[in-house]
């Protein structure tokens, strides 16, 4: 066989080169390359290669499907239903696990919960190479967790792979994966290669014996480092965990080959770690003791599975130069810019001339059909200045054409709205059109 090269890969994008540059001919980037050496032999680096695994997943020959038992009780719970709720019904046993966030968003605090809740017999192991023992049990005593949990801070995946080999854990979390290494690629852990390596090394045990497997990654606000971004298809769950407004965390599936993507889980971090939201719907509701401003609208928005009343706010200012721009950051400016064209149309109202500002109350992005007409009427109400009725929420698709189409679980969305005390829900069940439900709302004929 062909003695393998010494190698250069970019931090950066992963880009590979045979020899070292200055600059990345891929991604831009500045003395990004560095050094990777040659892998040894896959047995010197304990991959589990002709290893049959329970599932007979590494068997060589295929089997007929109608000889493959189906194992059961293939989930685990993981005692908070939100977490489950996200993961569509549990933790997949053997399944593999991407958890990004910002760093501080509380990643590790959900994973020690995690941990803790569990409902899985055997032990737990969580590898920390960011924080020391001491730092995880005084965590851990904050958090009030009395389950025992394997701690094992080292960094060097070889040896992980020897503690994972004796422990056979249920559940195995990986805090960071950035912080993982292995000496024959170098001993500057985070590159992608390093990531990839690792974790596909934890993948394979994971799969192996059959438990799940986390792995913390550090993300960026912009999703920018690309270590993460690599392991998005090679883990069977990507999730997401994101600032809401103050305390609110927001967990999302990106991908889930296990479940629906749709769920979000809501959480709020307090001081004895995050705790689950009782009341969502009215989470992301504004509340006022005085009116409500022009250029709101409560909107019955259908996310997952629940119905969350969130308040879309409005801006119109005249535009510099005549040139119209969207600055809106939770819903789709594309979304914006078509709803506003077809207010212009049918209600001979200008936008073209306007800068829009659109936001959601409690920093939730939303992306969902049933936006448009709540949308529709804080726009109108921004550029207009008449305020809408208090009381009033609504839900609906709107065409090219200023119809107002349906849209999924409308009686769901209008018992919600009206149990968070909405009056009054504006639908396509009960308005002909933009035109009309405009007038309706505004109180024009
Ligand atoms: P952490 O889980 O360390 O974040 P990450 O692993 O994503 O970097 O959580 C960080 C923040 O959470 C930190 O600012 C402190 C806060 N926090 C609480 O408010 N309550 C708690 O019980 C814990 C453990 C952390
Ligand atoms: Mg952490």
């Amino acid at each position: 066989m062909a003695k393998e090269k010494t190698r250069f890969e970019c931090s950066s994008c992963g880009h590979s080169e045979p020899k070292w540059l200055g600059k990345c001919p891929d991604c831009g980037a500045w003395n990004s390359f560095i050094e990777i050496k040659p892998v040894k032999s896959a047995a010197s680096h304990g991959r589990t290669a002709g290893n049959a695994s329970k599932d007979g997943r590494n068997d060589s020959g295929p089997k007929k499907l109608s000889s493959i038992e189906i194992s059961e009780g293939s989930r685990y719970s993981a005692g908070k239903t939100e977490v489950n709720r996200v993961l569509g019904g549990g933790v997949m046993r053997g399944s593999s696990v991407l958890v990004g966030g910002e760093p501080g968003i509380g990643k590790s605090t959900l994973m020690l919960q995690l941990c803790s809740s569990i409902e899985a017999d055997g032990p737990v192991l969580y590898i920390s190479g960011e924080e020391s023992a001491s730092q995880l049990k005084m965590r851990a005593d904050r958090l009030g967790i009395t389950r025992e949990i394997e701690v094992l801070c080292e960094t060097e995946i070889n040896s992980i792979m020897r503690q994972v080999d004796r422990l056979k854990p249920v559940l195995i979390i990986t805090d960071s994966v950035q912080t993982l290494y292995n000496t024959d690629l170098g001993m500057v852990a985070g590159t992608v290669n390093q990531i990839k390596f690792c974790s596909a090394e934890l993948i394979d045990r994971a799969r192996l014996y059959n438990c799940p497997v986390f792995l913390v990654a550090h993300v960026t606000k912009e999703g920018s480092i690309a270590g993460p971004k690599v392991l998005e298809h090679m883990v069977d769950t990507v999730l997401y965990f994101e600032h809401g407004a103050s305390d609110v965390r927001l967990l999302r599936a990106n991908k889930n080959r296990f479940g629906s993507i749709d769920e979000i889980g809501l959480f709020k971090m307090t001081e004895t770690g995050l705790n689950q939201v009782d009341e969502p719907a009215s989470l992301f509701l504004v509340k006022r003791k005085g009116e409500q401003p022009a250029g709101t609208c409560t909107a019955a928005v259908y996310e997952g599975s629940r119905v969350l009343m969130m308040e879309i706010q409005a801006l119109t200012v005249p535009a510099k130069g005549g040139l119209s721009r969207v600055f809106s950051e939770k819903i789709d400016q594309r979304r914006v810019s078509r709803v506003a064209a077809v207010l212009e149309k049918n209600l001979s109202l200008r936008f073209s001339d306007q800068d829009i500002y659109v936001n959601v109350a409690g920093g939730i992005r939303i992306d969902e059909v049933g936006t448009d007409l709540p949308l529709a009427l804080a726009l109108y109400s921004a550029r207009t200045g008449i305020q809408v009725p208090a009381g009033t929420a609504c839900s609906g698709e709107i065409s090219l054409a200023g119809e107002i189409m349906p849209v999924a679980h409308l009686d769901r969305r209008a018992k919600t709205a009206l149990d968070m005390g909405f009056g009054r829900f504006i639908s396509p069940e009960n308005t002909s059109g933009l035109k009309d439900s405009i007038n309706r709302i505004f109180g024009k004929n």
